[in-house]
């Protein structure tokens, strides 16, 4: 029996942004909860901060195969023994992580900042005399598809195109035609194929030659490991980076007092908002792992099998890290230690330092060029149990 329904699989508890009140039950009274699962198993929803981050750094005990999300279904895919790198386990994914981890460094991020505020000028400058747009579709959603585009070396509207591919893998059955998330993942595929052709045939100075090209302990990765990276890479970074940025902006807008201290002083304070707007928005909901055996978690026993949960939104509202303050929205929180991009295991988010350049310049653009913008209507969250953050948010703006 429970006080509060707790309904983590219900894309209504998700509709206005993350069920915060069921996280704060959660982590108060029955923090590794066993949930049941229509069409499946069961899952173990774990939400205090510490155990998430234990779960992340284990992953001997929590593998991440066979699948992140909570089905264990593939969408009917044939992949064989091939892995992508968030579903595989060290040592395998050890190997396919230090193929890409160069291109992802602080450094690395650093040398792409000029590049990544050109676009992010451009993005503004597309809008700006509109007066009014979409701010999910129109700007937040453009800067991780031109980014990512750029990285693999292809053209930014392929780029654009393809991350609506990843709309349609990720939208909730019932929304789309029988059969379309397949299909869209097909498509993918289809492309991936012609740029893995591309880049063999003519090597370029990018991300999706260096993959095309690649081995590991001497074998070559084949065209099905090519896809899989280039599908990956193509969704990791953009709907979580466009809804940080809209949801940031959601956020802004409600606490108008953070937002006038946060425009005082844009260059000196975006490095602390930007880390409590990844805190407060936690844009991936959760990451599955699974038992390799029998465990222990918070006095629960865990079977060998069964799924583990890591609820990141919960984990960064914990008292017990974040204080009695942490349900505020504070721009100027530090310490800041949330586990939006992971707990810090093997997984942690390779694209971390890339999104921070990508928030931080479109942020910085819209904030300084789109005079006195505010909310033009009221703003419409993804029903998603998996990625949170606002499907529209209509904005209005002078120049
Ligand atoms: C606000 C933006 C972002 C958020 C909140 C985010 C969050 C995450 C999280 C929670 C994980 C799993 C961590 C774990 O299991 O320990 C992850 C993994 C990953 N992210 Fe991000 N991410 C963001 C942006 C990006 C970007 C821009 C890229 C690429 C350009 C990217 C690429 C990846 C990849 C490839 C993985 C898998 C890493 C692995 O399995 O080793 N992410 N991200």
């Amino acid at each position: 029996m429970t006080a509060i329904d707790i309904a983590l699989l219900s894309p209504e508890s998700f509709a206005h942004g993350q069920p915060h009140d069921q996280f704060a039950w959660l982590r108060a009274n029955d923090p590794v909860h066993w949930h049941d699962e229509p069409d499946g198993s069961g899952f173990w929803a774990v939400t205090r901060y510490r155990d998430v981050k234990a779960i992340g750094r284990d992953a001997a005990t929590f593998s991440s195969i066979p699948s992140i999300m909570i089905p264990d279904g593939e969408g009917g895919l044939e992949v064989g023994d091939h892995k992508m790198l968030i579903t595989t386990d060290p040592p395998h994914h050890t190997g396919l992580r230090k193929l890409v981890a160069t291109e992802f460094i602080p450094k690395a991020a650093k040398a792409m900042r000029p590049r990544i505020e050109s676009l992010a000028k451009r993005i503004i400058d597309d809008v700006i005399d509109k007066g009014e747009c979409d701010l999910v579709e129109d700007i937040a959603g453009l800067m991780p598809s031109y980014v990512i585009a750029d990285m693999l070396g292809i053209p930014h509207e392929d780029g654009v195109a393809l991350y609506r591919l990843t709309e349609t893998i990720h939208a909730a059955p019932e929304s789309v035609a029988q059969g379309a998330a397949l299909g869209a993942v097909l498509e993918m595929f289809n492309y991936a194929r012609g740029v893995w052709e591309q880049k063999r045939a003519e090597p370029a100075d990018d991300l999706a030659t260096l993959i095309a090209q690649a081995s590991i302990d001497g074998h070559e990765l084949d065209l099905i490991d090519f896809n899989l990276f280039f599908l990956l890479l193509i969704d990791a970074g953009g709907d979580t980076t466009r809804n940080l940025v809209a949801g940031g902006m959601d956020a802004l807008f409600g606490h108008p007092k953070q937002l006038a201290w946060l425009a005082e002083d844009l260059d000196g304070r975006m490095g602390s908002a930007v880390e409590e707007l990844l805190r407060w928005i936690s844009p991936v909901v959760y990451m599955r792992r699974t038992a390799t055996r029998d465990t222990e978690l918070d006095g629960v026993t865990i079977a060998a099998g069964q799924k583990v949960v890591m609820y990141y939104g919960s984990a960064n509202r914990d008292p017990e890290v974040f204080g009695a303050t942490g349900d505020e929205l504070d721009l100027a929180r530090s310490p800041n230690d949330h586990v939006a991009f992971g707990g810090g295991g093997p997984h942690f988010c390779v694209g971390a330092h890339i999104a921070r350049v990508e928030i931080h310049s479109i942020l910085r653009e819209l904030l300084t060029r789109l005079v006195d913008v505010q909310p033009a209507g009221p703003t419409e969250w993804l029903p998603s149990t998996f990625i949170s953050g606002p499907k529209h948010l209509p904005i209005r703006f002078g120049r």
